[in-house]
């Protein structure tokens, strides 16, 4: 037996393929494990999103150079995911102790790659986009949680400014539905009973006349697949169809990510987001109309170049009129390639802190104030794993949150109602309702 490292920055796209490449090294006799000084392979599967994302990956590769060392040089170590594919050639030069470099199309020739590596001695760099579908040549995965994540579409044709993922992942791809619908049931067979749907734009699935919604139809019809989500959308893709399939389906969370980036029409437009914040509100609208219970979860970014204290302000009001239950928010950050990037007025990092610090303080009082609406509900909470109490377990509310509750200990994968006592910062407190 040989033990495989793999740390996961990112997306959940990122989660799911480091899955996938566990599932794949396990025929080569590789089983995970989480110390990093006693494996034989080390994988970073990498994030490129942000500066300082991609800068983490130079310096674990520091450590990892000396852990390789006082192992007599026993320790391949392979950098995959988005810094892989941007900047592969400068990650071989300026870290000798890479064996491996794999972009995120490309992780399905793993294999041989080691292989490779192990016959030659150099470091082996595969970062194409290749012409044979990563899809097929995966093994079926081994194992699942109750919990599971499944990649239905990649990569982004949208060219926003700021954003490097068009690049890293490639343009807009679409599994064949028959492929998702059988892995899903190989998932469900390996205990999941929640499936969050993944893509960088999950919502533009498209393969032949199928579509997101026609997807959510088909697996809601599987056996034992209680709960369905999908992340991330766009606003410009939330179709009809998809809007009526939260009201459709009651297996599909009333929960949903939108991020929104701005409440600024002139910065959304200097985007390239292609909509307007008076769509955002009404595509929120519609979303609610069909599902009274909705939540709902956004991505910001703050201090994108020429963003004024007006469009800032801009923002603030769109988060007040939206109230979220939940959100993440961010420094711009320069991007190489990226047209944004280029723009002459930048806005100063001091601004940027401030503006990011105004939002948070907002956002986090919408949290707290979601988490305390819930006090008093009875809500489905999906027991994922033991708490850290004896007796006790942790679920998920149909809006993600963690929830604690007592005696649950053995209900891990299934479904109960839990009446919520109390709301801590970041996770409920319950009992079971009987
Ligand atoms: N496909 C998703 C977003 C993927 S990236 C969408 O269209 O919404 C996840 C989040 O990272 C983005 O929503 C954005 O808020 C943030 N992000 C992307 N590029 C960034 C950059 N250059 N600087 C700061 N945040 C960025
Ligand atoms: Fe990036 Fe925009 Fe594509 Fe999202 S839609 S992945 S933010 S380019
Ligand atoms: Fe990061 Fe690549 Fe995901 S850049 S956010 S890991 S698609």
């Amino acid at each position: 037996m040989k033990a495989l490292y793999v740390k996961t920055y990112g997306c959940q796209m990122n989660v799911y393929d480091s899955a996938r490449m566990a599932d794949l090294l396990a025929p080569l006799g590789y089983a995970p494990t989480d110390a990093p000084d006693a494996a034989d392979m080390v994988i970073l599967n990498t994030c490129h999103i942000r500066e300082k994302a991609a800068e983490k990956v130079y310096s674990e590769l520091g450590k990892l150079r000396k852990m390789k060392e006082a192992r007599g040089g026993k320790m391949m170590i392979a950098v995959a995911g988005c810094v892989a594919q941007a900047e592969g050639a400068e990650i071989v030069r300026r870290q000798g102790a890479v064996d491996l470099v794999v972009g995120p199309q490309s992780y399905h020739r793993l294999p041989e790659m080691i292989a490779k590596a192990a016959r030659l001695g150099g470091q082996v760099l595969e970062t194409d986009f290749p012409p044979e579908d990563k899809f097929d040549a995966l093994p079926a995965q081994t194992h699942a949680g109750t919990a599971a994540f499944l990649t239905v579409q990649e990569g982004c044709d949208k060219f926003c400014t700021f954003c490097v993922v068009p690049y890293t992942r490639g343009g807009e791809y679409s599994r064949a539905p028959q492929q998702i619908l059988d892995e899903a049931r190989r998932l469900v067979e390996l205990g999941a009973r929640e499936i969050t749907l993944l893509g960088q734009n999950v919502n533009a699935y498209a393969h032949e006349d199928w579509t997101l919604a026609r997807l959510l139809h088909a697996l809601a019809r599987i056996d034992g697949l209680a709960r369905l989500r999908y992340t991330t959308s766009h606003p410009r893709d939330m179709s009809d169809e998809l809007i009526a399939a939260h009201r459709d389906l009651p297996q599909v969370m009333p929960y949903l990510h939108l991020p929104v980036q701005s409440g600024s029409d002139a910065v959304l437009e200097a985007m390239n987001r292609q909509h307007t914040a008076d769509d955002y509100r009404r595509v929120v609208g519609r979303v609610r109309g069909a599902r009274g219970d909705l939540a709902l979860s956004s991505d910001f970014i703050v201090g994108f170049p020429g963003e004024s204290d007006k469009d800032f302000e801009d923002t603030l009001a769109l988060v007040r009129d939206i109230g979220y239950a939940q959100a993440f928010s961010f420094k711009y950050s320069r991007r190489p390639g990226t047209p944004a990037s280029a723009a002459r007025k930048q806005v100063p990092e001091d601004v940027k802190a401030a503006r990011l610090e105004a939002l948070q303080s907002l956002l986090t009082a919408q949290q707290k104030a979601f988490g305390q609406s819930c006090e008093g509900r009875t809500l489905s909470v999906l027991f994922e794993k033991p708490g850290r109490k004896r007796g006790q377990a942790v679920g998920r509310s149909p809006y993600l949150q963690p929830v604690h509750v007592e005696g649950a200990g053995d209900l891990i994968g299934e479904i109960r109602e839990v009446k919520i006592v109390e709301a801590q910062p970041n996770s409920l407190k319950g009992v079971l309702a009987q």
